[in-house]
């Protein structure tokens, strides 16, 4: 027998054609969207901060090969020149578009050498619960969760191009809701202590173990992440000339950069917003998440607004809590499955949904779209927990661990699968990175 995160018992046999599954549906989604890109999208690279979208696909491919064909099974090598060049360390993001990399035939060629050989490891996987890698199908999920996180990579690539000929890379749904909310409204958390992390071994990081105990003040969350509406105030109100609002970091980074809105805005002539979302331009909807920011300007958004960011257990407190809590949920709602009904994940739209979107997917104290739609910065470094022990390698989180840059993100974002979808997850940053999936929602002092 075999469990999953959501406590749900499986046969072995049910387990490993889950996992088979899984990895097939992240692969044609990978095949889908480097379909709808002509050669020229998937070897140039779009950014310096950015790899060639070529380059991802051979590190998906690698990162299995290594996992699941040699550390698994002990096989040799396919070519060891490419775990040289799609290792992230050895190549920062920079110096990847310099690299002799396999082009999109050759990659996908290797990816799908790799996968063969795969497949029939999964069918005879005795998913032994004596070996931490395979017991639940852990290394599997962590293969799964890895392509589908660069699939969100990918699209953050896309999404920092302002000459991409508009397509549609499937996820093309528009959500509406006729629901009339607040978007001021904030929801009352009592202060005291709750269990934050987990101590899953199906598919949680190394970073969201083990759960601990964490005592809080009471505050107050925002019960939406903050709108578009509520950001253009900010930029009305000239938030980006008052350096009074900003870090001296972030005053720097903005008056270098010269920034003065988030990325993909433009002022429409006589007054308002429009939006370039790959390579479509839309009218900003007031009703949305604001999303592409950077920790400097939610930091200085906060400022502006009186109130501040959460720290990550304050998040987590909000989204897995509730007033007659003894254990955390998975999810805000509770423990089904993520789905269209509950949250806008799995790149069901190309961008977030209007507030009020996903009443059903509130967390027990009533705060919303906490997962979904953007990533949330939060005030706190990233740090591992008390007790944390890095498992199964150092790279995934231990080498970012006390770098005073980085800052964690919360949530999921519109782009995140359904796979890398829990309250526990914890995405980090560069404090002066916006291409990603990112926004805010407030915490306030409680009075
Ligand atoms: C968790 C999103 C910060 O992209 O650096 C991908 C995910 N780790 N391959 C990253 C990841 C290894 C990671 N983030
Ligand atoms: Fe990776």
């Amino acid at each position: 027998m075999t469990t999953d995160i959501r406590g749900h018992r499986l046969s072995a046999e049910e387990a490993r054609s889950q996992l088979e599954a899984g990895l097939e549906h992240y692969r044609s989604r990978t095949k889908q969207m480097f379909a709808a890109l002509n050669d020229d999208d998937v070897h140039r690279q779009h950014d310096s901060i950015m790899s060639p979208l070529v380059w991802d696909l051979g590190h998906v491919g690698n990162f299995e090969e290594l996992w699941l064909l040699r550390r698994l099974d002990g096989r040799p090598a396919h070519d060891s020149r490419l775990d040289q060049m799609y290792n992230p360390f050895d190549n920062p993001r920079w110096r990847r578009g310099d690299l002799p990399l396999l082009d999109r035939n050759e990659a996908l060629e290797y990816i799908d050498e790799v996968r063969g050989d795969v497949l029939e490891i999964v069918k005879s996987s005795d998913l032994d619960p004596s070996n931490p890698l395979m017991r639940d199908g852990y290394v599997f999920r962590m293969v799964i969760q890895h392509e589908a996180q660069h699939q969100e990579t990918i699209l953050q690539a896309l999404d920092l191009r302002d000459d991409l000929p508009p397509y549609s890379l499937g996820g093309d749904r528009s959500i509406a809701t006729t629901r009339t909310v607040d978007d001021t409204e904030r929801i009352a958390i009592p202060g005291g202590r709750f269990l934050q992390g987990t101590d899953d071994t199906t598919e949680g990081y190394d970073n969201e173990r083990p759960r601990h105990p964490v005592e809080l003040e009471a505050f107050a969350i925002d019960r939406f992440p903050v709108t578009n509406r509520r950001y253009a105030e900010f930029i009305e109100a000239e938030g980006y000339e008052r350096p009074d609002l900003w870090t001296s970091d972030g005053w720097d980074w903005r008056s270098g950069l010269d920034v003065e809105a988030p990325q993909g805005w433009t002022r429409r002539i006589g007054g308002g917003w429009l939006l370039r979302r790959f390579g479509r331009v839309v009218d900003l909807d007031p009703a949305e998440p604001v999303q592409h920011v950077s920790y400097h300007e939610a930091e200085a958004f906060a400022r502006f607004a009186g109130g501040r960011l959460p720290t990550e257990a304050e998040w987590e407190k909000a989204a897995t809590w509730g007033p007659e809590a003894t254990t955390p949920s998975v999810y805000p709602w509770g423990s089904a499955a993520p789905s269209a009904a509950l949250a806008n994940v799995g790149s069901l739209a190309l961008g977030p949904s209007p507030v009020g979107s996903f009443p059903s997917g509130a967390s027990a104290y009533g705060v919303e779209q906490l997962l979904g739609d953007v990533y949330e910065w939060t005030s706190s470094p990233f740090a591992g927990y008390p007790g944390f022990a890095s498992f199964p390698y150092p790279e995934y989180s231990e080498a970012f661990f006390d770098d005073s840059e980085f800052r964690v993100l919360r949530g999921a974002s519109w782009a995140t699968s359904t796979d890398v979808t829990r309250s526990t997850f914890r995405n980090w940053d560069y404090r002066i990175r916006r291409q990603i999936f990112s926004g805010m929602r407030l915490a306030w002092d409680a009075t």
